[in-house]
């Protein structure tokens, strides 16, 4: 039956597309409700635990923003904050905060301790990034492309995404297109194209909603005609920096630059970007990169992302409604 109460979040491969359209439906209705000064609260009472073994800008605050809006409270749990995974098991750490709280968000490294968390906790349990998937990304990016496609169905929408599709980004982009009826372009060398398993995966889902999936070595021939292009950096949270050189000489052609943008040929088409993204010389990482290989080594140009095309923090923001969406969709009352 359709119902997400007490549903854990943990990839995009256990939803329905009548699933994510009601979380996108919701998300809709609650940034429009915050919007007005009319939101209702709808998780009064609720305790959310953040578990965070890797840094996070947008995804801690918009647990945290979607929490206090509804009416729930949270613990954040740094890398260092508890004891799981060190001195005490994934297992046994569930079965201790799914007694205290009424679910739990994860955001760390494989895909199988989210699982593994969600198996044991006994409440529901959202990814909030490994390093397989990032399943809440994926809302507020669907979220996103719709608000600027002027109502135009699903299936005629289209969106390339460039770069290291072996990635959290590039499996969950690659599904979550498929999973709405989309045309979906992955553009990638091929040591860069998403895992195997989930090639599989995505065709079954493109057969099942007739959606359109080109997987490419071509960045000309992935963006041709598309309404969105999406990035994300070359080296992904928890990858070793020895692998910059290798990602960099591979990853040079899938650059989101001004010619690439052009190269779609729509006038109106939109750059996305979960955030953070790598394109000018204002973080440490950046000038690390710049100093060791050049501003080609970045993933978009500076004047991509400062254009008018660009609509990375109104994605950022989307993120916020989606989670708050999906913390309403398991567990409103
Ligand atoms: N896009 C995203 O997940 O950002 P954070 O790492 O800041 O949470
Ligand atoms: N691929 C990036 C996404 C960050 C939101 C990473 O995993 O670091």
């Amino acid at each position: 039956a359709f119902n997400l109460r007490n549903r854990s979040f943990l990839k995009l491969l256990d939803f329905s597309q009548r699933d994510m359209m009601f979380l996108l439906d919701l998300a809709r209705d609650l940034k429009r409700a915050k919007y007005a000064g009319s939101e209702v609260k709808h998780l009064t009472g609720k305790n959310i635990a953040l578990i965070f073994e890797k840094s996070s800008t947008r995804t801690r605050c918009s647990f945290e923003v979607a929490a206090y809006d509804q009416g729930a409270n949270v613990t954040y749990l740094d890398p260092t904050g508890s004891h799981m995974g060190k001195k005490e098991s994934v297992r046994d750490t569930a079965r201790v905060l799914g007694r205290l709280y009424d679910a739990i968000e994860y955001r760390g490294f494989g895909q199988t301790i989210a699982e593994q968390l969600a198996e044991h906790a006994g409440v529901p349990v959202f990814n909030g990034l490994t390093d397989e998937f990032h399943p809440t990304q994926m809302v507020a990016d669907l979220m996103t492309m719709r608000e600027y496609s002027n109502n135009k169905p699903w299936h005629e929408i289209s969106y390339c995404y460039s770069g290291d599709a072996r990635s959290n980004m590039g499996h969950s982009l690659m599904i979550a297109g498929c999973l709405m009826g989309m045309d979906v372009r992955i553009a990638a060398p091929k040591e860069l194209w998403p895992e195997e398993e989930y090639i599989a995966a995505a065709r079954e889902i493109e057969a099942r909603y007739n959606a359109k999936l080109t997987i490419t070595e071509d960045p000309q021939e992935g963006v041709k005609g598309a309404d969105f292009v999406h990035t994300d950096v070359w080296v992904s949270m928890g990858e070793s920096d020895d692998v910059w050189q290798q990602r960099i000489d591979l990853l040079k052609p899938y650059q989101v630059n001004a010619e690439l943008m052009q190269a779609s040929g729509n006038p109106m088409v939109k750059f996305m970007h979960c955030l953070p993204a790598f394109h000018n010389l204002e973080t440490e990482v950046g000038r690390k990169i710049e100093e060791r290989f050049g501003l080609s080594a970045m993933e978009v140009t500076e004047d991509v992302f400062e254009s008018p095309a660009a609509i990375q923090f109104e994605q950022a923001e989307n993120r916020m409604h989606a989670i708050k969406a999906l913390l309403v969709a398991t567990l409103g009352q």
